[in-house]
């Protein structure tokens, strides 16, 4: 049965897609079925994994707004092993596009999922930095909330609100929806700033808080402009190493070892 986790934080710069990316790698190297949902405009995990959309390739948004075959629009992505269903600056004007249908307006993307949804171990979607119809779109599918939190001051800023969002789709569209876990992201061992944030968060959310946090390392932030997750750029690295860690976490948490 596929598990659907949205990878979500209005905040931007944090980290979403950089974890969309290489959590969907790292579970398909410890041999589960994913599918990554890019959700977001900018196209980021689409660009990361090397999944570029030349023009009139279908995207997310001919699967949501045209009636396209989802099928027909996920690409196979060789090199990670991770099926894509990509996005690009078409997806902008989706927000306003998908206020104007009305009633079933936050459920478009949980009725295409449904006829794929049990052909994947997991599905994750990368969330765009903003509370809008896109992301109650994503958090009305999903089973499950992973939010990535930078290790800066102000870490908690977006949280709270994405906390509220959460409650609401929750009191609306979608009952069952957890939060998966919070990560920690950019943690930066040579300054006593990530350790205080880190400790901070830890004791506002306790057991939420993923063990493994990722730290900051140039190289996760070099491999999307290869078109590569941190496991084929660099599987030595510590961010390669991190992200793999908190894989087999995430698997532990759900029992799927
Ligand atoms: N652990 C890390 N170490 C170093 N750089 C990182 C790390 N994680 C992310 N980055 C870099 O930080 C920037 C923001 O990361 P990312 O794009 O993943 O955030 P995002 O939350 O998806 O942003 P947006 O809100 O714009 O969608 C990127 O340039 C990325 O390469
Ligand atoms: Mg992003």
């Amino acid at each position: 049965m596929g598990k659907i986790i949205a990878i979500s934080n209005q905040k931007g710069g944090v980290g979403k897609t950089t974890t969309a990316i290489n959590v969907s790698s790292g579970l398909a190297k410890l041999d589960k079925k994913v599918l990554l949902i890019d959700f977001d405009a900018q196209g980021n995990a689409s660009q990361g994994l090397g999944a570029i959309t030349s023009v009139g390739q279908p995207t997310v948004y001919a699967v949501l707004m045209d009636d396209y075959p989802i099928e027909k629009a996920i690409v196979h992505d060789q090199k990670s092993g991770v099926d894509i269903l990509p996005a690009n600056m078409s997806l902008a004007g989706a927000d306003l596009m998908m206020d104007k249908i009305g009633a079933g307006k936050e459920t478009l993307l949980k009725r295409v999922l449904q006829p794929i949804k049990d052909n994947y171990d997991y599905i994750l979607i990368d969330c765009p930095p903003s509370l809008g119809l896109l992301t109650t779109n994503a958090l009305t599918a999903a089973n499950s909330v992973l939010i990535p939190v930078q290790c800066e001051y102000y870490a908690l800023e977006g949280v709270t609100q994405l906390l509220i969002t959460i409650r609401i789709v929750q009191q609306t569209s979608n009952s069952g929806l957890k939060i998966e876990g919070i990560l920690m992201t950019m943690y930066n061992s040579s300054t006593n700033l990530s350790a205080e944030v880190s400790q901070d968060v830890r004791q506002s959310f306790g057991k939420l808080v993923y063990q493994n946090s990722i730290p900051r390392n140039v190289r996760l932030s070099e491999a999307p402009s290869r078109g590569l997750s941190i496991f084929e750029y660099d599987p030595r690295s510590k961010g390669a190493v991190a992200y793999m860690a908190l894989c087999e976490e995430l698997l532990n948490r759900n029992g799927d070892k």
